[in-house]
């Protein structure tokens, strides 16, 4: 599962990983690290003080559980289990085990019963009685949590409530003067966080979509995960208690309002559904200084004649939108300043399920379909 640990033939690359992972290992302090999803904001797992530290940085309210991110299964079994021998995978219930052959490293995130004498920070798991956890694909993150052989929480490393950070400059704009040093790994390619799941309930559940489909769980997940449900959004809203307690706060939003248009009336002519979406963008962006329109494969480019609007493409498949969306909305608000963004929502299936989950959250209540 684990195969080899990444190495990096640059002195300086190494040293800057040695740098990042002693404050890992040796201090309280937290590090902004590259991973295939998102960039993280990283403190070792096992010391309250980091993790309070990360809550702090970010801004994020301490009853939403942190993901442990570890090199390999043995660092697993060694520094969260605090057992050195046996099966390797002993500690994953059987459920799991074709998902994780599969798919670590990568962007799926499991969720295991808290060790009764293991050596987790309790402010990881907010109380709940299970942890999340997985191991990235990203060589940055692999390294860095492999040379500080220590298991690293990490949320996306954004101020909280922002789009999370999909480039260092993101990392540098939200939280420059509150973290010591930001690991540069370049743009990420998933672009959007891990998929979380829960194999400990019947049947079991998606909690977060993400960087894996849900077609993709339910097919290389073995038979008990064929019928793998969608955690449903109507009880967090309902302030139901939920097993994904990061679901029910505002997430992903830029400063600019967000419209979001869901396609559903196909049986209109491509014509009237059209029209009818500029009606709705003239008359909403009226009031506006400045604003955007994203496109997918329906909205034409020189939809809107109005020279306050910037038009732009998220790209020309699910995989691009997905690994485009958080830049580009960060993009509209930082760079071109708009105050409104108006975005051609996508088919919620395969990855569009994941981008129309972090969109509605953007969007709020704007959501209007056409
Ligand atoms: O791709 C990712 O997962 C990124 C990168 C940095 O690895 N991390 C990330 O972390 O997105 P964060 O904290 O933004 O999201 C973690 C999600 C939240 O929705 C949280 O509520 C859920 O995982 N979670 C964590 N522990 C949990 C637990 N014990 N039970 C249920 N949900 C849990
Ligand atoms: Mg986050």
């Amino acid at each position: 599962i684990d195969g080899a640990l990444p190495t990096f033939s640059d002195p300086k690359t190494h040293e800057n990983l040695l740098e990042a992972a002693k404050i890992i290992r040796d201090t309280d302090g937290v590090v902004g690290f590259p991973t295939e999803t998102v960039y993280g904001l990283g403190g070792s797992s096992l010391n309250d003080k980091s993790v309070l530290n990360i809550y702090h940085a970010k801004n994020r309210p301490s009853d939403n559980p942190l993901i442990s991110h570890v090199s390999s299964i043995d660092q697993l079994n060694r520094k969260i289990f605090g057992v050195d021998s046996g099966s390797p995978l002993r500690n994953i219930p059987a459920i799991y085990h074709s998902l994780v052959s599969e798919m670590w490293p990568g962007p799926l995130t499991i969720l295991l019963p808290v060790p009764r004498n293991g050596t987790l920070s309790s402010l990881t798991t907010a109380e709940q009685p299970t942890f999340a956890v997985r191991i990235p694909s990203h060589p940055v993150a692999r390294a860095l949590i492999a040379l500080s052989d220590t298991p690293i929480a990490a949320p996306s490393a954004n101020t909280s409530t922002r789009p999370s950070p999909t480039s260092a400059s993101h990392v540098f704009h939200d939280l420059n003067g509150r973290i010591p040093l930001i690991l540069d790994g370049g743009s990420c390619k998933v672009g959007l966080e891990s998929t979380v799941v829960d194999g400990l309930v019947s049947p079991p559940l998606l909690l977060r979509p993400g960087g894996f489909t849900w077609e993709q769980i339910k097919k290389m997940g073995g038979a008990q995960w064929s019928n793998c449900k969608v955690e449903n959004k109507k009880a967090v809203e309902s302030g139901e208690k939920v097993r994904t307690p990061g679901m029910k706060y505002k997430h992903y939003s830029p400063t600019a309002k967000v419209v979001l248009f869901v396609p559903t009336h196909q049986e209109r002519s491509r014509e009237s559904r059209l029209d009818n979406v500029i009606d709705i963008i003239n008359r909403k962006a009226s009031g506006s200084k400045k604003f955007a329109v994203l496109t997918g494969s329906f909205f034409p480019s020189g939809m809107i004649k109005d020279d306050r609007c910037v038009i732009r493409s998220m790209g020309e498949s699910m995989l691009k939108i997905q690994s485009n969306l958080f830049a580009l909305l960060r993009e509209m608000d930082e760079a071109e300043e708009v105050d409104m963004i108006f975005v051609e929502g996508v088919t919620e299936n395969a990855e569009g399920l994941a981008i129309m989950n972090r969109l509605r959250k953007a969007a709020s209540n704007e959501v209007i379909s056409f």
